[in-house]
């Protein structure tokens, strides 16, 4: 069943495949055949809309190494080719532009900036403590993203979406725990809505009424004192006023990684339905939908079974069902759903973990969560790689090889990346920049 949105762009059905950060760039941080050959495998595979990974608008604040920057330094080619191949089977293929603010791993800056000086707590020391932005460098972020969405349509791409999730820098602004500042980027919620309300008008402005513009945004950070449920309501309705196309519903940050299920302490004990337990967010999706009248609505998270899937979107309780990890592991699962013929999508997540024992008996439940949490992703990270290379998934994997793998890859990226963390950048807009 095909979806219009509000700004006359037509998805052909209603899965989607969500972001994941590929860490495929070239040394100048540019996208490779990789993409190419990874998202040529995914457009065939059925999906109305693939969401790329995390493309950063600047290259001293990396989410990971790897990550594709776009700036002022070229690069063109390539997106062309990777919107090329990923839009091959007549799909969307919309960039995710995001920055890290403080969720930036020393490997790729020891000096990250946030909304205020708070520092991430857990993470066993990999992302360094940041210093607060100034209200000028707080503006050419927010050029920086449009420049980065008047690329991405340049260059192919057909939407663009606005990651304010997960605990990256838009959501650290929109977070009472992160965002301490006294001025107008910080305090009452309407001041902490100001820089995704305002990265949204630039990005806008850029792109033109005519171009799907999209935003992540979490349904709450499940922690004490952050990003509640309410204030994610009214920031939805907020962005609907203003014309957002999509609202994609994930929710969690590194402290607390909520869209992958865990939830932790701070999810209220209640019981919940089997569906409901399936997929993480569907419990916010009519509070949602009552508040954000007529906008599209996407949910992420969890979803494994074609059957639920079809309820939700058929009793118009969600309008696209957003599908991540399962990709790693079957890129055309979207025309096995859509042709009936499957019924379970892939859950290796289950059984990837390090083991107590392993661990130590000294290792705080905390430790063991984030070394878990690390392990998951680092082995969906190498299926990308296997398939950004034509092969086939490595089901085999062990959730150690994974990770240790992982970072040793990641360190061989840093050292052979040309940009050295802290050296000063000419900008994209043309504005000053400092290191
Ligand atoms: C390997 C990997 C990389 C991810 N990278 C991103 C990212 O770049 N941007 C983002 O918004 N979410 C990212 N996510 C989160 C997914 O988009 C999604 O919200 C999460 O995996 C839950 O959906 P699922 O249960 O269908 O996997 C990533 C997840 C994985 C497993």
């Amino acid at each position: 069943m095909p979806l219009t949105l509000p700004c006359g762009a037509v998805l052909e059905n209603r899965l989607a495949k969500g972001a994941m950060t590929e860490g495929l760039a070239d040394v100048n941080d540019n996208a490779t055949g990789r993409h190419e050959t990874l998202y040529g495998r995914w457009s065939d595979g059925g999906a109305g809309m693939l969401l790329t990974g995390n493309v950063m608008v600047d290259r001293r604040y990396l989410e990971r190494p790897g990550n594709v920057v776009i700036d002022a330094n070229g690069g063109h080619d390539s997106l062309r080719r990777w919107a090329a191949a990923g839009t091959r089977a007549g799909n969307h293929l919309w960039m995710q532009i995001s920055h890290p603010g403080r969720q930036c791993t020393r490997m790729s800056s020891s000096h990250p900036v946030s909304p205020s000086s708070e520092k991430l707590e857990g993470m066993m020391g990999l992302m360094a403590p940041p210093r607060a932005l100034e209200v000028w460098e707080i503006e050419d972020v927010i050029r920086r993203f449009a420049h980065v969405a008047r690329t991405a349509k340049e260059t192919g791409f057909t939407g663009v979406q606005i990651h304010s999730a997960h605990g990256y820098l838009a959501s650290q602004f929109l977070s009472p725990r992160a965002n301490r500042r006294t001025d107008e980027w910080g305090g009452s919620l309407r001041n902490r809505a100001r820089f995704v309300l305002e990265v949204y008008k630039a990005v806008r402005e850029a792109v033109g009424s005519d171009f799907p513009v999209a935003a992540k945004l979490n349904s709450a950070d499940f922690q004490k004192g952050g990003f509640s449920k309410e204030e994610s309501v009214q920031v939805a309705r907020w962005l609907a006023e203003l014309g957002l196309d999509l609202i994609e519903i994930s929710g969690g940050t590194y402290e607390q990684l909520a869209s992958f299920g865990d939830k932790g302490d701070a999810l209220e004990k209640k019981a919940e339905s089997t569906r409901r337990r399936e997929a993480y967010f569907l419990e916010y999706a009519r509070d949602m939908r009552a508040a954000i009248d007529g906008m599209p609505l996407m949910i992420t998270g969890g979803f494994r079974t074609p059957d639920l899937m079809r309820e939700v979107v058929d009793s118009g309780e969600v309008d696209v069902i957003g599908i991540a990890r399962p990709f790693c592991v079957e890129t055309d699962l979207a025309k096995g759903i859509l042709g009936g013929s499957s019924e379970v999508l892939p859950t290796p997540e289950k059984s990837l973990r390090l083991g107590p024992g392993l661990l130590g008996r000294a290792s705080s439940v905390r430790t063991i969560r984030t070394l878990n949490g690390q392990a998951e992703v680092a082995w969906f990270y190498r299926q990308i790689i296997e398939l950004s290379e034509g092969r086939e998934p490595v089901l085999s994997l062990g959730a150690w090889s994974a990770m240790v793998g992982h970072f040793a890859r990641e360190a061989g990226i840093v050292r052979r990346r040309r940009f050295k963390a802290q050296k000063p950048l000419a900008l994209a807009s043309g504005t000053e920049s400092q290191g």
